[in-house]
């Protein structure tokens, strides 16, 4: 069976992008297809301020709503990132196999070290070297599928680089991945400013609907979400992409198929509107359920993470014990 490996930083309230774009794949496909490993990154959270007491509402929340979600411990690891070691020991062992150079390209960090420098801020030396350890997460395990948005293929590709040379230098130790991305029609837009995608970090609010959302919330930033000029409605990405964000969540949510073919049953934007409200609160409706159930239940939330990470150290460890011992370090006697 394929390994399968990703992750969700807990740096805000997961969004109904996360959601289609990512859970629900990991939720319907990938942990019945293939041996998967879910991770709440913490870790990559202490690489911009932070505080720490919303990091542990955030870390625990995002583990909630995995499960809330559909994420069945039984079929998959779920487990929080630094509650095994293995992550930060391998990260440094892959911190002498990159170059600077290699970090300082990085086109995330490259954006966002500007923008803190720009706001007069400090950047953390973390945030350079945050490939490598998502790169240590990955090849800890043997992945051999990371799916992830686009915005991080840079960085698997990163960490393919440094599983090759790796292998090249100390002998084969770990398993070159690759990414896989969602289908277009599953990347999620902002609903203020469809040319970004809804992401959890970036705090515009109504342009971002979050899955614990009330519904009301949900009705009014959909009812609000631009759209184009124009009056039809039409699915066009390029020329209309607030519309055809709308039209792509409606049929990912409804499971109704075709956005264009959806369009084609439309003669104004309010009645569109409110049909995608409708479909969103109804997709939502289930997880928010589950949610406060496992909120009233924490002992079982907390049972699940020891266990996957009882789990997940149980996998990586002999992994990156051999790095260990491949690179020349003494074993411990
Ligand atoms: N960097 C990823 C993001 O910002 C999160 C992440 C960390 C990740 N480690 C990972 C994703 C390993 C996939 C695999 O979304």
């Amino acid at each position: 069976m394929k390994r399968i490996f990703s992750g969700v930083k807990p740096t805000g309230h997961l969004t109904l992008g996360n959601y289609i774009g990512a859970v629900r794949k990991w939720v319907e496909e990938d942990q019945h297809r293939a041996d998967a490993l879910f991770c709440v990154v913490d870790l990559h959270a202490l690489t911009v301020d932070h505080d720490p007491a919303r990091l542990r509402r955030l870390s625990r929340q995002a583990a909630s709503l995995l499960l809330a979600a559909g994420l069945d411990p039984e079929r998959c690891v779920l487990f929080v990132q630094s509650h095994v070691d293995e992550h930060a020991r391998l990260s440094y062992l892959l911190e002498c196999t990159a170059t600077d150079g290699e970090m300082r390209r990085m086109v995330q960090y490259k954006e966002k070290a500007a923008r803190e420098r720009e706001r007069g801020g400090s950047v953390r030396l973390s945030l350079l070297t945050y490939p490598v350890l998502m790169a240590a997460d990955i090849l800890a395990y043997g992945t051999d599928e990371v799916p992830v948005g686009d915005d991080q293929t840079q960085h698997v590709e990163l960490t393919r680089d440094l599983a090759v040379r790796f292998n090249q230098r100390y002998g084969h130790t770990f398993t070159v991945p690759r990414a896989t991305h969602p289908a277009v029609g599953a990347r999620v837009m902002n609903l203020q400013d469809p040319s970004v995608k809804m992401g959890k970090s970036d705090d515009t609010g109504p342009g971002i609907v979050y899955l614990l959302d009330e519904p009301d919330t949900v009705r009014r930033k959909v009812m609000r979400a631009v759209t184009d000029s124009g009056r039809d409605v039409v699915y066009d990405r390029e020329g209309r992409p607030g519309l055809a964000n709308l039209l792509d969540v409606l049929a990912v949510s409804t499971g109704a198929g075709d956005p264009a073919e959806l369009a084609a049953g439309y003669s104004s934007y309010g009645a569109l509107k409110r049909d995608v409200a409708d479909a969103v609160v109804e997709l939502l409706r289930p997880v928010r359920e589950r949610h406060a159930e496992l909120v009233a239940d924490p002992a079982y939330v907390d049972g699940v993470l020891r266990a996957g990470a009882e789990r997940a150290r149980a996998l990586a460890r002999p992994v990156v014990d051999r790095a260990y011992r491949a690179v020349g370090l003494v074993p411990a006697a």
